[in-house]
């Protein structure tokens, strides 16, 4: 256990990954831009989680299964495992979209694990290709061997994914452990809430973002459930809030994600005026 910590902490570290990461980083933001369709599509957007590990589970499923009837199915089972490698493989072909439009919103070390685990996956993907071609061609024991190692090194990569997910928090909600104040409460006196001014402030805790237009008061958590970002240093259009770290689009009234690549709405509270204060509590859904 301690020896995987050391190997991910010195992947974490490996700042020879840079290069590479910065050059696919500019080719996949290219092919899959921010504020794009495309984006909100591998991103899952439509689909309010993440799409990307959705994926994932088709492609170690199908080629889990090759490998158990290879090694333990015989000959009436041959056909069964060459299917599912071929269905495995051509999931594996949106698994990689969704994960390289996910890896490029990252930096740092979690960029650089996310490398390794990329190119763990492509290493995978290959030699299933290559174990497709060996079962076309006949010779299944290399085809066997193939998929197995292919398996192998899915799984150390997921490894890797699990890590980022798990302990890097990437790809959750980032409010999820937000300490929502069930009650009123005051935030800020209300001669300081400008009008059409993203104000950031505190309630038990919980950071949240007030925006005043004419009579009408609003407040979001101020933590993007996308990655994080103060969503107080967004910018707001037509009562919808663009977030300024990867453009994501909240609408003010109930949180709805407009535009990706976040894809759980923003938390919002109620809010009033009290005894010359904004008070805020959590809105029940
Ligand atoms: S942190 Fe990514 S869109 Fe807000």
């Amino acid at each position: 256990m301690k020896a995987l910590q050391q190997l991910t902490k010195r992947l974490e570290d490996m700042e020879a990954l840079d290069r590479f990461a910065d050059l696919v980083q500019r080719v996949v933001s290219r092919i899959v831009p921010q504020e794009s369709a495309r984006k909100d599509l591998l991103s899952g957007t439509w689909l309010g989680r993440p799409l990307h590990p959705v994926l994932t589970d088709v492609v170690m499923g199908t080629w889990t299964s090759t490998s158990a009837l290879d090694v333990l199915g015989g000959k009436r089972a041959e056909q069964a495992a060459d299917q599912l490698v071929f269905i495995g493989t051509v999931a594996a072909l949106p698994t990689i979209a969704a994960g390289l439009s996910d890896w490029a919103e990252l930096w740092g070390a979690q960029q650089r694990v996310g490398s390794v685990h990329a190119l763990g996956n492509a290493t995978a993907f290959s030699l299933q290709i290559f174990s497709i071609k060996a079962r076309r061609g006949g010779k299944r024991k290399k085809a066997c061997l193939l998929s197995l190692a292919s398996l192998v090194i899915a799984g150390a990569s997921a490894n890797l994914g699990g890590y980022l997910s798990f302990v890097k928090g990437v790809g959750v909600n980032q409010t999820a452990f937000e300490n929502w104040p069930q009650e009123w409460t005051p935030v800020i006196l209300a001669e300081d809430l400008a009008e059409d001014t993203l104000t950031p402030a505190r309630a038990d805790g919980a950071r949240i973002m007030l925006y005043k237009k004419g009579e009408q008061l609003y407040a979001l958590s101020d933590r993007c459930s996308h990655r994080g970002c103060p969503l107080h240093l967004g910018q707001v259009n037509d009562l919808m809030l663009e977030c300024s770290c990867h453009g994501s689009i909240f609408r003010l009234s109930d949180g709805e994600v407009l535009r990706g690549p976040a894809t759980v709405p923003a938390p919002t509270y109620e809010v009033r005026y009290q005894n010359e204060k904004v008070e805020v509590r959590r809105t029940l859904r």
